[in-house]
């Protein structure tokens, strides 16, 4: 058998492969491109840009828990102005596709984000609107839990942008599917998830929260079989866009295994704490998971559960 094909298309992009990294832990791409080459890559996926800069939240902000980690970084970044100026000129020409997280603290910072991002050329391929992020007083998870407010955004969003546009969302629901639904009939191109999951955790011997907010977010192997369970739900109930699978994928198989739960593409977070390299390494071993079960083409894998 000839090798895999493993491109996929989605949102009107080709992707050389179903792996990307995910927002927040691959920074702006350069800083990790010396450790992962980004040609390996299907894509990644920025860190949030916001109008303004954010210092983020006070430390600590990230700690260790069993099978994963709960962060509270409080989206900190370097604002839309030295994104464009600093952080685009390297991402204009790194080999791979680059979709662009990005949030606002009201609805009118989301559309002028969005303005602010859009008719770039190269460097930009697609925006990811971040509407589940746990760890920010505004915006975040205040867009992303109710679906009419969630709808809403998106529509305006939409009007705001030309690019493909793929929604994050939150974990922290109990009906995803209308989320979900919401977010397309407002315009969405695809949907991303599952962002994380709500937590705490405490040093018994100080007696103190670990995170300097007490509530962080949780990722990392321990949360796959809910973000399983999620993309599952959500393709099961066939809203027309393409899923990007995340939570906990560590290998190939990993990432198979969000294929065949119904994402198109998937992104890979936290492993890339344990290794840098760790999404390129997830997208070579999945590219031997299907020579191995002869999958001649990994899109055949996508919604492929028995
Ligand atoms: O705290 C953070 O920066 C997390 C962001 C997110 O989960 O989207």
């Amino acid at each position: 058998m000839s090798a895999p094909r493993m491109e996929v298309h989605a949102f009107g992009l080709r992707f050389a492969n179903p792996v990307l990294t995910a927002s927040g832990t691959f920074g702006y791409g350069s800083e990790l491109a010396g450790s992962c080459p980004l040609t390996a890559l299907g894509g990644l996926v920025t860190k949030g840009i916001s109008l303004a800069p954010r210092a983020g939240n006070p430390e600590p902000r990230i700690c260790e828990t069993a099978a994963g980690m709960l962060n509270s970084i409080g989206l900190a970044n370097v604002g839309l102005r030295a994104f464009l100026e600093e952080k685009l000129p390297f991402l204009r020409d790194c080999g791979t596709r680059v979709l662009v997280n990005f949030f606002g603290e009201t609805e009118d910072d989301y559309l002028r984000c969005a303005e602010g991002l859009s008719g770039h050329g190269p460097g930009i391929d697609g925006l990811e609107l971040n509407i589940s992020c746990p760890n920010v007083k505004a915006g975040g998870l205040e867009f992303g839990v109710v679906p009419e407010v969630a709808g809403r955004l998106c529509e305006r969003v939409r009007g705001a942008t030309d690019l493909p546009l793929v929604v994050k969302l939150t974990p922290n629901v109990t009906d995803v599917v209308a989320l979900a639904r919401a977010c397309v009939q407002g315009g969405a191109s695809g949907l991303s998830l599952i962002n994380t999951l709500r937590g705490m955790a405490i040093d018994a011997r100080t007696r103190r929260p670990r995170l300097a907010r007490v509530f962080g977010g949780l990722s990392g192997p321990a949360i796959k079989p809910v973000a399983l369970r999620l993309v599952h739900e959500v393709a099961r109930a066939r809203l027309g866009v393409p899923i990007i699978g995340i939570g906990g994928i560590m290998s190939g198989e990993d990432a198979a295994e969000f294929l065949l739960a119904g994402a198109t593409l998937v992104q890979v977070g936290t492993a890339s704490f344990v290794r840098p390299d760790a999404a390129a390494r997830v997208a070579e071993e999945l590219l031997g998971y299907c020579a191995a079960q002869q999958v001649s083409d990994v899109s055949e894998l996508t919604g492929a559960l028995a």
